[in-house]
């Protein structure tokens, strides 16, 4: 046995977490090591026969008068509580619905309108120039939309950038390629110095490590629920809008589900108060009563233990890359410091894509990003160290 399976072995005996992974459905191959949390959480035990009884019992046997006595209407909203202390919010701030590229364009909208509100002149929008792809075509449309200029900025810049024609930024909090972790109550309070707003992108974050999106004075904030919150392929996302906003918050989408009477079926538009001001339209049942499921799990479980084992993860497994993987034969892109750290490890190497397909048919499942990136997603709740030693141990291998 080598050092490093010793050290596995005892990281796992002493990991408070550990009992967390029989919540998981996590069949396969023997030895399967999953590393792709990242981008789809697994499958939560509880899920299946939740979707059962809804499907079947539900829709099947109670049919429109779930509506009600299931709970159906107000599903955005509850579930959208039971995310809010998961990023670091009060009740009553958070709806689950629609995509995240949808919510994207809501908070972004959204934001531009409180600011052009508040004066005149506020006609530029600053997004994250590392983006992912949606973030930025959507900031791009809603631009054109409200009369501002686009103008893309490293995050690390932000502060350099922003003037007396900022209206709001559009960040992520986790880089998904990197893995770098941005500086939310930093870059929020330069925002607001400036008198724009702050949307935040939690994609990558949620379910990782700690938000605090009301003790950092978040404006606005979307994420989705398919990584590390465990709600299967296609889950709804949710919208934040901080409290004191939510009054003048002016949804570019405006639905009969955020109408202050949506069963009043009047011709003219009046929002809900609240955070239901987010919805839009029927909400995506199936699905959100799957995530509902998904979301037990946390029963029990901080957010600070997750985030402590997050690092201890990835901490061993760049130890282990470092002790296994040729020296020069892969870059590390994500920062070594805690603070600047999300919960996956990017490596750089030039065959990146066969490398990851030779991972993968061996039982490591991470994921490859255009061109170059490898990338190893940890998600606390059912990962081991057992799992990191051998998955460092099969790349450096394929890479030998
Ligand atoms: C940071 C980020 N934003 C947005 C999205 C896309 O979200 P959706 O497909 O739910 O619209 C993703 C998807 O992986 C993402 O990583």
């Amino acid at each position: 046995m080598s050092e490093l399976t010793r050290k596995a072995e005892k990281l796992d005996a002493g990991d408070e977490l550990a009992a967390k992974r029989a919540e998981f459905v996590l069949d396969g191959p023997e030895g399967a090591v999953y590393l792709d949390g990242n981008s789809l959480g697994a499958l939560p035990v509880a899920v299946p026969g939740r979707v059962a009884d809804v499907v079947g019992r539900q829709w099947g046997e109670m049919r429109i008068r779930s509506w009600t006595e299931s709970g159906w209407w107000t599903a955005p909203e509850r579930i959208g509580d039971r995310i809010a202390p998961l990023v670091g919010a009060a009740a009553g701030q958070i709806v689950v619905g629609d995509s995240t590229s949808v919510n994207v364009f809501k908070a972004l909208v959204g934001a531009v309108r409180l600011a052009q509100e508040n004066g005149p002149g506020r006609d530029e929008i600053l997004v994250d120039a590392t983006t992912f792809p949606t973030d930025g075509y959507i900031a791009g449309s809603a631009a054109r939309m409200t009369g501002c200029t686009l103008r893309p900025v490293e995050p690390s810049e932000v502060p350099g950038a922003l003037g007396e024609r900022t209206a709001a930024v559009l960040l992520n909090h986790v880089d998904y390629r990197t893995g770098r972790l941005h500086d939310l109550p930093a870059l929020t309070a330069a925002v607001h110095a400036a008198g724009a707003y702050a949307v935040w992108d939690l994609c990558h974050s949620a379910g990782a490590l700690p938000v605090g999106l009301d003790a950092h004075g978040v404006d606005l904030a979307v994420g989705c629920t398919y990584k590390y919150l465990n709600g299967g392929p296609g889950s709804p996302a949710y919208l934040y809008v901080r409290a004191d906003l939510q009054d003048r918050f002016d949804s570019p989408l405006p639905g009969w589900n955020s109408h202050a009477e949506p069963f009043g079926m009047r011709s003219e538009y009046a929002p809900a108060q609240g955070a239901v001001r987010g919805r839009v339209g029927t909400p995506d049942i199936l699905s959100m009563l799957a995530l509902e499921a998904a979301l037990e799990v946390w029963d029990g479980v901080t957010v600070e233990a997750v985030r402590a084992k997050s690092l201890a993860l990835t901490d061993f497994f760049l130890e282990c890359v470092g002790e296994y993987v040729p020296e020069g034969r892969a870059e590390c892109l994500t920062p070594l410091p805690h603070a600047e750290r999300g919960s996956q490890v990017a490596l750089r190497c030039a065959d990146a894509g066969p490398v990851m397909q030779r991972l993968i048919d061996r039982g490591v499942v991470g994921d490859f990003r255009h061109p170059d990136v490898l990338r190893f997603g940890f998600t606390p709740l059912y990962v081991g160290f057992a799992d990191v030693e051998r998955a460092a141990r099969v790349l450096a291998e394929e890479l030998g």
